[in-house]
């Protein structure tokens, strides 16, 4: 265990190599046995999280919000929701964080606020056509009695993406936009006071130590001059069609906000979240004058197929590479299936997924799944440039498919009315200690989502030395990452390999990724790390090794 105050910080730049473990608070760790993570619990595991190897956090929202959305409906953006404890608990974690040489980004949600926040509640008790009603989108329905949403939009979530008010004397009144929950209006951004309140949210947080944000819809803000009906031909849930997504006026919203950061000094960094494809077009988020980086969903949605992958890393390099900004890469976040699961399926990942759950076709094989996923990571973590983890991955958790109706939580999942399950499979709280109450997510055994016995098994007390484990080969890779340089390293195809295969040179490290069926051939060398037993000079089916070439 690293020990405390002795650690420094990693230089400025840090993020264009880093490897960032996401927290997702809710399913963390528990600290007061109510059965929801909480801050307190997130400190107490903090040395978990630096023995790890990994280089920075990045906390999804703690806070004050009605948890319509899971935290990403906020009332208060400056505030901590006492569910995640205090304001001073979430400065007490900034400081424990970087004791322990970690750097801590936060989320920003800058598209939408919850109906509770104090300038929606306002604007509901203003006359149409006030100052409050400005801030967010409100407009008149269509039809005679304006009984009609203003356009066809839908909501991410499913259903409309609009909702009609009642004016104080109960006449009906006109309607607000929101591209996701109903309790999530849209923020007007063409409002100068919208900008002025996140100027002020984002100071509130660098001034407490935070070293940057992961943007919530960075692509969202601006929506389309008059709000066009959507041509609704191709509609996949967080692409980049549609008349509300990456329009260009998002761009100097974040040239703004580069220049704030910049005044804290050269190391503080924004991450985009802009499900926009092609890379090319999401490349723009991360001009020089704008954020730093934006997670490669491209990456995330490919099959770890050779040739898909080869060809996503050369757009990836290609399309980061032309705007002078290393590539990052993601393969599980909270709002995917987790890939030990997606990759034991032909479940195609794109934007907020539909989602795994009782009645779905898809039937993972658990066993490829995780074989896959381990291989699949360790191709990740040896690309140049940035990773992004996702809390339990390292302990190959699957996405939980057996949460009952009557226990679901995602909007998406009552907004479709089951249709789609949304993402409460893969924010499951996770296990610690395979015979503690909750796994030792606390000591009650409250748990806000049920977690199946297949975790048990999988907790991270298992796992710890045995060297077959997932943890411990996420700790290998990421001790040879770092040793080996392999984030600012730099990548050379490797030719003479089948074609089911992925071969690289970074450094003096050679990575081979066999993803077909059959054995193929290892090149000499001393093998860092594989992602399963190696019986012979050959490489097994679905196994990335690492091997040392000079
Ligand atoms: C982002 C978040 C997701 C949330 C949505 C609305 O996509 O990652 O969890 O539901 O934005 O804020
Ligand atoms: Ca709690």
């Amino acid at each position: 265990m690293p020990a405390l105050q002795s650690l420094s910080l990693s230089p400025a730049d840090w993020w264009n190599h880093a490897v960032l473990y996401q927290i997702y608070p809710r399913s963390f760790a528990d600290s007061n046995g109510d059965g929801i993570g909480d801050i307190p619990g997130i400190i107490s595991k903090l040395p978990h999280i630096a023995d790890l190897g990994v280089d920075a956090l990045w906390l999804s929202p703690f806070y004050t919000s009605p948890q319509k959305d899971a935290g990403y409906d906020v009332a208060d953006y400056c505030n901590v929701d006492p569910i995640f404890g205090s304001l001073s608990d979430a400065e007490k974690l900034i400081e424990t964080a970087h004791e322990y040489g970690l750097r801590i980004i936060v989320d920003v949600v800058p598209n939408h606020s919850s109906d509770q926040h104090p300038w929606f509640q306002k604007a509901l008790a203003a006359k149409p056509g006030s100052r409050e009603r400005a801030r967010y989108m409100f407009r008149e329905g269509k039809g005679v009695a304006g009984d009609l949403p203003p356009n066809n939009w839908e909501s991410v979530f499913g259903g409309p993406a609009w909702t009609r008010v009642a004016e104080l004397d109960g006449s009906p009144g006109p309607w607000y936009l929101h591209l996701f929950d109903a309790s999530q209006p849209d923020f007007e951004w063409k409002n100068p006071e919208v900008w002025e309140l996140f100027r002020s949210v984002l100071t509130f947080w660098l001034d407490r130590g935070v070293d940057g944000f992961r943007v919530d819809v960075a692509h969202g803000l601006i929506k389309a001059e008059g709000l066009p009906d959507e041509e609704k031909l191709h509609h996949p849930p967080l692409g980049n069609n549609g008349p509300f997504w990456d329009q260009e006026g998002v761009h100097a919203v974040y040239q703004e906000w580069r220049k704030i950061l910049e005044s804290y000094g050269p190391d503080k960094m924004l991450c985009a979240e802009a499900w926009v494809m092609p890379l090319a077009k999401m490349a723009h988020y991360v001009r020089s004058d704008e954020m730093h980086q934006a997670f490669n969903f491209g990456y995330l949605a490919t099959s770890f197929e050779a040739e898909a992958l080869r060809s996503i890393i050369n757009e990836s390099l290609a399309a980061f590479g032309g705007v002078g900004s290393p590539s990052t890469w993601v393969l599980s976040n909270h709002d995917v299936v987790r890939h030990a699961t997606r990759l034991g399926t032909d479940f195609v990942s794109q934007g907020q997924p539909t989602g795994i759950g009782p009645r779905s076709p898809e039937k993972p094989d658990a066993l490829l799944g995780l074989r896959k996923a381990r291989a699949a990571t360790a191709l990740m973590l040896a690309l140049p440039g940035s990773a992004y983890l996702y809390q339990g991955e390292e302990l190959g958790l699957p996405e939980v498919i057996d949460i009952p109706d009557d226990r679901r939580k995602d909007p998406t999942f009552f907004r479709t009315h089951g249709e789609r399950y949304g993402r409460d499979g893969c924010r499951v709280p996770i296990p610690w200690e395979a015979g503690a109450p909750a796994y030792g997510f606390n000591t009650t055994g409250e748990s806000w989502l049920p977690q199946p016995q297949a975790f048990a098994e999988l907790a991270r007390d298992n796992q710890v030395g045995d060297p077959d484990s997932t943890l411990e080969l996420y700790r290998s890779l990421l001790r040879f990452r770092n040793q080996e340089g392999l984030g600012k390293g730099s990548l050379v195809w490797l030719d003479g390999f089948s074609s089911d295969v992925v071969a690289f040179a970074n450094g003096s490290v050679s990575v081979v990724s066999n993803t077909g069926e059959q054995p193929t051939a290892r090149p000499d060398g001393e093998v860092l790390v594989t992602t399963t037993a190696l019986g012979d000079e050959m490489i097994p089916a679905h196994t990335t090794v690492w091997i040392k070439t000079a």
